[in-house]
């Protein structure tokens, strides 16, 4: 049996977790930053980790004080080591290590990428999962294909080359006028739209599994703004300009589903290929974008495999995952040092844990 206490300040959530056996949630506290964000139309990095600082101690003691647990009863103290904001990374981290060092526990610094990944056996735990699967993991900062093979085993097949799937529901978001975070904003939006009103680019219909989100976020721009001084009645197409103006003829619903649409084909073509390719038992979406009920329904529409997604509590960043993926960590024989460092750019590969970064 494990029991783990698992951090996460990759990002705008101080979260806190303790988690049994990588499959039952004792306590899950998710302290999230956005209204404070909100007015800068994205995530602000030094007022993420001042925040992060405030909010840190009070998380953990919620978490412990919940799952109603002292620390002589924990095994392990899990902690985010990257991918993420460095000063974000840093306050988790310098936590954590004071806790171990504190407790004597054994502290593991963890992949954000397969926190994101171990969601899914926090989803369904009396599901044995059969592999290969294809790991579809889609947020503000990544949109990663993956094959796993077995627990902690990963072959990257593919990435974003520029924005991730988050940030262009963001940047989408922005230019259509919506509130920050973009994703849920445009989907609801789009719930009252026409996927088929404009005809946005699927870039990368290629045999990679690489995606690039850049072009159709500029194809949505250059249909919807027009500059400052241009009349706005749709007669003239406006070129890249950040004081770009919606013009007065778009219908912004039929935007958001239109967009939602592209990007949703692009990412479901290229997950289902790679599953039928690598012969896999099953496909897994988790991260942020997984809340999305056309990429979740659309997923399942088109796979003839089982397609699983996590509920919409642990979708977005959560330290319940951190702790569900630890514990397979922990099964391994990993323990990190006491001076553990973060790890900002960190991809997931089979060497994340054999190299020394
Ligand atoms: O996993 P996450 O909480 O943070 C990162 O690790 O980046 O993902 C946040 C991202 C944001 O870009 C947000 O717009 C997006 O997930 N998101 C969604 C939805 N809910 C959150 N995107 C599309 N549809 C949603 N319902
Ligand atoms: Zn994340």
């Amino acid at each position: 049996m494990s029991r783990i206490l698992a951090i996460e300040t990759s990002c705008d959530e101080t979260a806190a977790a303790v988690i049994i056996d990588g499959k039952t949630i004792a306590s899950n506290v998710v302290a999230s930053q956005i209204d404070l964000h909100a007015k800068y139309g994205g995530v602000f990095p030094e007022i993420a980790s001042r925040a992060h600082i405030e909010a840190i101690g009070a998380v953990v003691e919620q978490a412990m004080s919940e799952a109603k647990i002292g620390y002589n009863r924990l095994d392990a103290i899990a902690v985010t080591r990257g991918p993420g904001l460095v000063g974000s990374l840093l306050v988790g981290i310098n936590f954590a290590k004071g806790l171990a060092l504190a407790t004597g526990l054994p502290l593991l610094g963890i992949n954000h990428l397969e926190g994101h990944v171990y969601s899914l056996w926090l989803a369904e735990p009396d599901v044995d999962v059969e592999f290969p699967v294809v790991a579809l993991i889609v947020s503000g900062g990544h949109s990663e294909l993956l094959l796993m093979t077995g627990h902690g085993q990963y072959e990257r097949l593919g990435g974003t080359l520029d924005d991730a799937a988050g940030e262009a529901f963001d940047k989408v978001g922005r230019i259509l006028g919506l509130p920050f975070p973009g994703g849920p904003n445009i989907e609801r939006a789009a719930q009252r739209g026409n996927a088929e009103a404009y005809h946005f680019p699927r870039a990368k219909r290629d045999e990679s599994y690489d995606f690039s989100f850049s072009g159709l976020k500029t194809a949505v721009l250059r249909e919807v703004t027009v500059a400052p001084g241009q009349s706005g009645d749709g007669s003239k197409k406006q070129s890249l300009d950040k004081h770009a103006k919606l013009r007065s003829d778009v219908s912004v619903p039929n935007a958001a589903a239109s967009f939602q649409q592209a990007l949703v084909d692009i990412l479901v073509d290229k997950t289902v290929r790679a599953a039928k390719a690598h012969h896999a038992k099953a496909i897994f979406i988790s991260g942020g974008v997984s809340a999305n009920s056309a990429l979740r329904e659309q997923m399942k529409r088109r796979s003839e495999l089982p397609v699983r997604v996590p509920p919409l509590s642990l979708c977005t960043d959560n330290a319940a995952m951190i702790g569900a993926a630890a514990h397979y960590r922990l099964l391994d024989g990993l323990q990190s040092d006491l001076d553990l460092d973060v790890v900002p750019l960190w991809l997931l590969t089979n060497d994340t844990y054999k190299v020394e970064i």
